[in-house]
């Protein structure tokens, strides 16, 4: 190795350190220590030197987090040891018999068990391997033999170590947890796959399993996976005698300082009584958690009395889950409406007898899609379980056959679209029955609504009733024709006096000003919600750069996964959209990213390093956080208060205290122009 390689290597290794303790620190402990303008910096700076010296790239470095390909199928692994499943206990007398039994076989032991009860994550199990401490190998749950080879995947999760802190790690350590997503990723994804017309996940536990086994790595970065660590197995020591000493609690401990996330709300409980206190606080308790359990899990702590009682066949005797009380409940379907959604999506919803579940009253769940109504078996008249969960759409989960009425007709799903009679199809493979009438007024009706919608082109006063009348009169075919619109015109409309008329016409032309990254947004592409087109307009900065690109450049850009890609480049190949764009581009919508400033743009140069400001007030054009990213984009410090070590204090309109402070401590103030010049 030459003397510059070295070096390189010493850096190498110096930035991984960095860089392992920044997302240590955010990721496991919530509590951050580097700013993420540095974090990216020095990120950067490693991916930089480990493409000139790909020799120094390691396993565990942190640019090995993001799969660059996409897998195309996973392998099988057969787990070392098997993962086990829990048995349930639905009350408190279930739990009571689950003791008794375990006290029974434990009688000889001196004392009485004490248990560590913890919080059953609804997520995914996930079965990770790490040789001399690095993380070799990550594997679903499968049927507990046999699992899914997803190393790839889990490397994504920012909480799950590449490398094991401390030193000297075992040879072999297997870890096992819950992989999960919290309530708000879960419902940002469904609501990204709803603007995209993509079919909603269930439930949290259903998104997390179907991310980790998806083939594009990028895709599952993206879905930011989180993981609770809760069984450690270290195969060298569990050949020796276990001593007495030895407890789950402490192998949480353990796992904790080999640098996992535990559920901090772990507790350990000396008799039945403690535990039915724990089950009974979470169960209330959970409803403020940021992520979803199901259950309380609870586990007899001495090791050696776990190995005393063993397994049956299914389930170890030393550990059972608690079941919170169900928020599901029988009702009958009255009948069933199929909705169709802008994409032309056909959603079946049963119409149900009014049930009250998790705290609200249930009228109606989804049946998703055909295939669910297959496996349902569904008859008009059936009685149903229907499940609430948080914020999640209820949903029909199973028939109860025994009280099916007699003659009860079987729901079969509509052949012609319900909205314009149209003969629908059900494309193979594809879960979904669709509507492809171009000029089916549901479909036109859905894409005007999310063309005004907030995140979109924010068109104020356009809602359902008015789009609804807008197509019915047939004074708008496609969401240009909102851009023919005149007062005199929307005055014909039920209602609609020459005032608001005026209004919604200043709303639509306001539209005109929104960017190019929200008008690709509001064109309603499948797959393309708003992150995607905030992606995608970064890179194609104009409309016919992104008509000009294949399928392939599109996928260049960092998040979009081949299915994405194709998606655009199928929608902007298509005549009649092209037609919609000239009509857009007359209409002088914003179809190109404004010159002004791109505040997106990662300006490499730093000229602004070393130097701290201070935004105060109300500045006349940007916004605080765009302004922010501009300092920090050239390298800038942005701090909240003003001390002797601020170097310019930028000055917006009604700034109050930190002026004043500024001006006694003689510090440089900056209009919004005089930063601009500097920048
Ligand atoms: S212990 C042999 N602890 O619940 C021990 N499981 O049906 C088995 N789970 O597949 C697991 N949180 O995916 C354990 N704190 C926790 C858990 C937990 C969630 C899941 C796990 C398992 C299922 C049990």
């Amino acid at each position: 190795m030459t003397e510059a390689t070295q070096k390189m290597q010493q850096r190498v290794e110096e930035l991984r350190k960095l860089l392992q303790k920044a997302s240590y620190e955010y990721y496991v402990l919530d509590a951050p220590t580097m700013e993420d303008s540095i974090y990216d910096q020095l990120y950067r700076e490693l991916q930089d030197l480990e493409q000139k010296y790909p020799e120094l790239i390691t396993l565990d470095s942190p640019t090995q987090r993001v799969g660059e390909r996409p897998a195309t199928q996973f392998q099988s692994v057969q787990h070392n040891i098997p993962l086990y499943s829990l048995e349930n206990a639905f009350n408190f007398n279930e739990l009571k018999t689950w003791q008794d039994r375990g006290q029974k076989i434990a009688t000889n032991s001196s004392k009485l068990p004490t248990y560590v009860c913890e919080l059953k994550i609804d997520g995914s199990a996930l079965a990770l391997t790490y040789e001399n401490g690095i993380l070799v190998r990550g594997a679903t749950r499968g049927d507990g033999i046999t699992g899914e080879e997803i190393t790839q995947n889990v490397k994504t999760i920012r909480s799950i170590p590449l490398k094991l802190e401390g030193e000297n790690p075992p040879a072999l350590v297997e870890v096992r947890g819950e992989a999960f997503l919290s309530l708000t990723v879960f419902e940002q994804i469904n609501q990204e796959r709803k603007q995209a017309g993509e079919a909603l996940f269930a439930n949290p536990r259903n998104a997390a399993g179907g991310t980790l086994r998806q083939l594009d790595s990028k895709i599952v970065a993206q879905r930011k996976l989180d993981f609770f660590a809760y069984t450690l197995q270290i195969p060298q020591q569990d050949n020796l005698e276990i001593t007495d000493f030895q407890t789950q609690w402490d192998n949480l401990e353990l796992l904790q300082t080999m640098g996992f996330k535990v559920n901090p709300n772990r507790q350990v409980c000396s008799n039945l009584e403690e535990v039915i206190k724990y089950c009974e606080y979470w169960d209330q308790e959970r409803h403020n958690l940021p992520y979803m359990t199901d259950g309380v899990v609870i586990k007899i702590n001495p090791l050696s009395l776990q190995k005393k009682l063993g397994f049956t066949q299914k389930f170890p005797r030393w550990a059972i889950a608690y079941k919170y009380p169900a928020e599901e409940a029988p009702t009958q379907v009255k009948s069933v409406t199929v909705q169709v959604g802008r994409t032309g999506a056909l959603t079946p919803v049963a119409e149900l007898n009014p049930i009250l579940l998790a705290g609200t009253t249930v009228q109606r769940a989804t049946l998703h899609n055909r295939d669910r109504i297959t496996e349902l078996d569904l008859h008009l008249g059936d009685t149903v379980i229907v499940r609430k969960a948080g914020e999640i759409i209820p949903e029909v989960l199973r028939v109860l056959l025994e009280l099916r009425p007699k003659d009860a007709k079987r729901f079969e799903m509509p052949t012609h679209c319900p909205e314009c009679g149209q003969p629908v199809v059900q494309p193979v493979g594809e879960a979904v029955t669709r509507c492809i009438n171009e000029s089916c007024p549901a479909i036109l009706q859905g894409s005007l609504i999310h063309w005004c919608s907030r995140d979109a082109l924010d068109i104020n006063g356009i809602g359902d009733k008015l789009v609804q009348q807008l197509v019915s009169k047939k004074l708008v075919n496609s969401v240009a024709d909102l851009y023919d619109l005149t007062v005199e015109k929307l005055m014909v409309l039920d209602r609609m006096g020459e005032k608001s008329a005026t209004k919604i016409m200043n709303a639509i032309a306001t539209s005109k000003t929104q960017p190019w990254s929200r008008v690709l947004y509001g064109l309603g592409i499948r797959h393309v919600g708003s992150v995607n087109a905030e992606l995608i307009t970064q890179k194609f900065k104009s409309v016919e750069q992104l008509t000009q690109a294949s399928a392939t450049d599109i996928e260049g850009v960092y998040g979009i996964g081949p299915e994405i890609a194709y998606s655009v480049y199928q929608w902007f190949n298509l005549p009649a959209n092209q037609d919609l764009i000239e009509r857009l581009k007359l209409a002088e919508l914003q179809l190109a990213n404004s010159e002004k400033i791109n505040y997106n743009i990662i300006n490499r140069s730093q000229y602004l390093a070393g130097k701290t400001f201070v935004i105060t007030g109300t500045l006349p054009t940007l916004k605080r956080d765009e302004a922010k990213k501009l300092i920090q984009n050239a390298g800038g410090k942005v701090t909240e208060s003003v001390s002797k070590k601020t170097d310019y204090v930028v000055v917006g309109e009604e700034a109050g205290s930190k002026l004043k402070k500024a001006q006694d401590l003689g510090i440089t103030l900056l209009s919004e122009e005089e930063l601009l010049t500097l920048l």
